[in-house]
């Protein structure tokens, strides 16, 4: 076993992992990446058809932000928010406010017609207060935290509840996995969260609602319903009223529910629930971590439902995918409530050490740079078309029962039989099988549960792609020999 190798099995203990899985085979120990490739010490090529978790944006070692980075550690590497501010995160700040206007960076042409209409020269943002932090789990606990404390001061509610999604994942972090329902993560930790509560979220494939027969174009064109869903939100938000402690926040992946399983919401189904949970006075806190920076087609998907939440959180590709660094966006109404004389205490008492970090405000200036260029903007609406075209092979497959995709979000969900839509059990471990087998045929990713995930880095080109879903493919055939 490579030496490497050898030190990582004696040291280190990897995330959402079963080590003594792991501690059975050598592992892929990754030296570099360019673009959507990554090589590891061996010199084998794999293509990133996660995007590393995710995260990254426009491809390995981008000349770009390799290089604003590295002009930014020529100047300082990091000095801290807590007393003094700094250049990239004053100037990053100022952009996350622009980008996450209610009108996105694809639609700027028609930001300056409204402007020239209008007369106004400038269009106001919502989101105009910026909190960073590191991860998607800390821009949650920023949120809530506010969320929380603004409640109890301007609407004088003693505990105010939160409620967020079924199947919703918002992180590892203590505060983050109280708004979390995913049992197989969550329930372990219990005795150790605070109480939320939890609204089913659509399912179109599995919805009990659904009345479509198992035919294959049923699964691809599941959309003809009545929006029963909608109206079981209504009645979870008043019945709550009735009982006399309204939620007071309501919590929320847009479009896309990822490790739920890559779940896509129906159009107009976010634009109705959260006018709902406005209508009943709740807060609204997206969460774009996973959803954000372009990946659903637009630069946040809050804006595809012209949805405009109290808080934004973002993390994950806010680097491009080169440095941890988070946001949580939110509204002058909130910071104000946080204003006020020293000693009456009403700061927001919450930081962490590497809030504002140069090099990650320095990668995240550069990487929304190169997103808001009209050359990446045409990337991914080729991109998008490309891999939708190319999905569509998977459909003859008899063990794949849905493939859901939203802008650059692709989930396929693995079936014991496509007419009976029959789950695998997960001791089956049929995701983890086919990933292992497509690692094998120079393909990475990582599914959730039974479900391959594909979201490919924004510069992956046609024969990247092709051979990301021949991979799937081949290795779903293999594995359950059809
Ligand atoms: C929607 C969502 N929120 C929050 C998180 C947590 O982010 P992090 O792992 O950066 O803490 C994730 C991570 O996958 C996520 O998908």
């Amino acid at each position: 076993m490579n030496k490497l190798a050898q030190l990582d099995h004696k040291y280190v203990w990897h995330p959402f992992t079963q080590m003594r899985d792991w501690l059975k085979r050598e592992p892929i120990v990754i030296a570099e990446g360019n673009g959507a490739e990554l090589r590891d010490v061996r010199g084998r090529k794999f293509l990133d058809a996660n995007s590393s978790i995710w995260t990254n944006l426009h491809g390995h070692n981008h000349p770009k932000i390799t290089s604003a980075i590295s002009k930014q550690l020529k100047k300082i590497a990091h000095s801290s928010a807590l007393g003094f501010a700094n250049e990239p995160a004053s100037l990053l700040a100022q952009k996350l406010v622009e980008v996450a206007g209610p009108i996105s960076v694809e639609q700027e042409s028609s930001r300056a017609q409204i402007k020239k209409k209008s007369g106004l020269d400038r269009v106001s943002p919502h989101l105009n207060k910026v909190f960073l932090s590191d991860d998607g789990s800390t821009a949650l606990e920023v949120a809530l935290k506010l969320a929380y404390e603004f409640s109890r001061r301007t609407k004088k509610i003693k505990s105010p509840k939160f409620l967020s999604l079924d199947g919703a994942y918002h992180g590892d972090t203590v505060g983050a996995v109280s708004l979390g329902h995913i049992d197989l993560f969550h329930k372990a930790y219990r005795g150790l969260l605070f109480r939320t509560d939890k609204v089913a979220a659509p399912y179109c494939y599995r919805c009990k609602f659904n009345r479509a027969k198992p035919e294959r174009d049923d699964a691809r064109n599941y959309r003809q319903c009545n929006f029963e869903c909608v109206g079981k939100f209504e009645q979870k938000f008043s019945a709550q009223k009735k009982k006399g402690n309204p939620f007071a926040t309501f919590v929320f992946e847009p479009l896309m529910q990822g490790a739920a399983g890559m779940i896509p919401q129906p159009e107009g189904w976010l634009k109705q629930v959260s006018e709902i949970a406005r209508a009943n006075g709740a807060l609204l806190i997206a969460d774009e971590v996973m959803t954000g920076f372009g990946r659903t087609g637009k630069t946040f998907a809050c804006q595809k439902e012209n949805v405009r939440p109290d808080f934004l959180c973002v993390a994950k590709g806010m680097t491009g995918g080169y440095l941890p660094m988070a946001a949580t966006l939110t509204t002058q109404k909130v910071f104000d409530a946080f204003l006020g004389e020293y000693h009456e205490f009403k700061t927001f008492f919450h930081g962490h050490s590497y809030t504002a970090n140069q090099l990650g405000a320095a990668a995240s200036l550069a990487s929304l740079k190169i997103l808001q260029s009209k050359k990446s903007i045409r990337a991914r609406k080729i991109l998008e078309k490309n891999l939708r075209a190319e999905l569509q092979s998977l459909w003859q497959l008899p063990n794949v029962g849905d493939v859901r995709q939203v802008g650059l979000v692709v989930g396929i969900e693995l079936v014991k039989n496509w007419r009976t839509r029959e789950s695998f059990d997960l001791r089956d471990r049929a995701g983890i099988r086919v990933c292992e087998a497509m690692a094998k045929c120079g393909v990475l990713t990582r599914p959730i549960g039974n479900v391959i995930v594909i979201m490919p880095p924004y510069c992956t080109t046609q024969i990247q792609l092709k051979k990301m879903i021949s991979a799937i493919r081949e290795s779903i055939a293999a594995v359950f020999r059809n």
